[in-house]
């Protein structure tokens, strides 16, 4: 074997080839091997920097964390911003704004008809509820919607994902009603943690920043022939409401608080004294194909 110059050798790994392949993961993945010689040699990378991070990411796979770590690396929010951008530059506005669905999404949360209760008649903290309709852009209802909606407990912690919790503890599908009401009953959740002593917060330490989100609910909406809306609403008064480590906080998704709202009308849910409640509509774009409305790749992921 000949010597090589670190350009040879680069040239070398981005053109070996003996089949077709796939063409576009050739193309990324030469632009990222590119990047990173480019990133070591510049940044002078020791041997040893160099395997403590692939140890790092190893372990970072492991655990189950990598989708921690891109949320506070700002790349979930960067594909929202390319998506809205997209939209911007195709014409296509309006509607609740999208905002990241994080790693902790569960597919397959018990089906309601019309309401929910999160709480699985257990009623722990102020009690909350937050209701509204799903409607379309010219404001008509969406009868039958899909509404899928989770948040942590007061921990901060989700189940399928935090130690000691049910499985789908605090998550729910709630079916909006033929008027395209939905109304679920469950405690305003904490701001949530990345987990200590993990892969994920050793790289938060290290690079001298906080873990924190501020308190949120998320929410997934399907409806047939509209597009699917992944987003979350924030809870206000949180310290960290405008400095989230996932940079996932929009305008427009933080929602208003009634306290002391009158029990009536709420026996269904086991309410029978002033609450918290918050009303918020979910707004849906028309679909402008079939994955937009039935987006089978990303399930596929999350049941996966
Ligand atoms: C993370 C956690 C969340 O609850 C969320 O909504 C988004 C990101 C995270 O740990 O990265
Ligand atoms: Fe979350």
């Amino acid at each position: 074997m000949t010597e090589l110059t670190k350009n040879q050798l680069l040239e070398l790994v981005n053109t070996k080839q003996v089949a077709a392949g796939n063409p576009r993961a050739r193309a990324l993945t030469q632009r990222i091997v590119t990047d990173l010689f480019k990133a070591i040699d510049e940044m002078d990378v020791s041997a040893d920097e160099f395997w403590t991070a692939m140890n790092w990411l190893e372990r970072l796979g492991k655990s189950g964390q990598i989708g921690l770590i891109t949320a506070g690396l700002g790349f979930d929010r960067l594909l929202d911003i390319r998506a809205d951008e997209a939209d911007a530059k195709a014409g296509r506005a309006g509607g609740t704004p999208r905002a990241i669905e994080g790693p902790l999404f569960v597919a397959g949360a018990p089906l309601s008809q019309g309401e929910a209760r999160l709480d699985e008649g257990e009623p722990r903290g102020e009690v909350f509820v937050m209701e509204g309709r799903v409607l379309d852009l010219d404001g008509q209802p969406v009868a039958g919607a899909l509404i899928d909606v989770w948040h942590a407990n007061e921990q901060g912690g989700y189940s399928h994902f935090f130690p000691g919790m049910k499985p789908y503890e605090l998550r729910r599908q709630v079916q909006a009603d033929a008027t395209g009401h939905y109304r679920f009953r469950s405690f305003l959740p904490p701001g949530y943690a990345i987990p200590p002593n993990s892969p994920t917060s050793e790289l938060f330490e290290a690079l001298g920043r906080h873990g924190n989100r501020p308190a949120h609910i998320h929410f997934l909406v399907v409806a047939p022939g509209l597009r699917t809306l992944t987003t979350q609403v924030n809870i206000p008064g949180d310290t960290y409401i405008d400095d989230d480590f996932a940079f996932a906080t929009r305008d427009g998704l933080i929602v208003e608080l009634e306290h002391g709202v009158a029990p009536a009308g709420y026996e269904s849910l086991g309410i029978d004294a002033p609450f918290t409640r918050s009303r918020f509509d979910f707004v849906l774009q028309k679909a402008s194909n079939d994955s937009e409305a039935s987006p089978a790749a990303r399930m596929a992921r999350v049941t996966a």
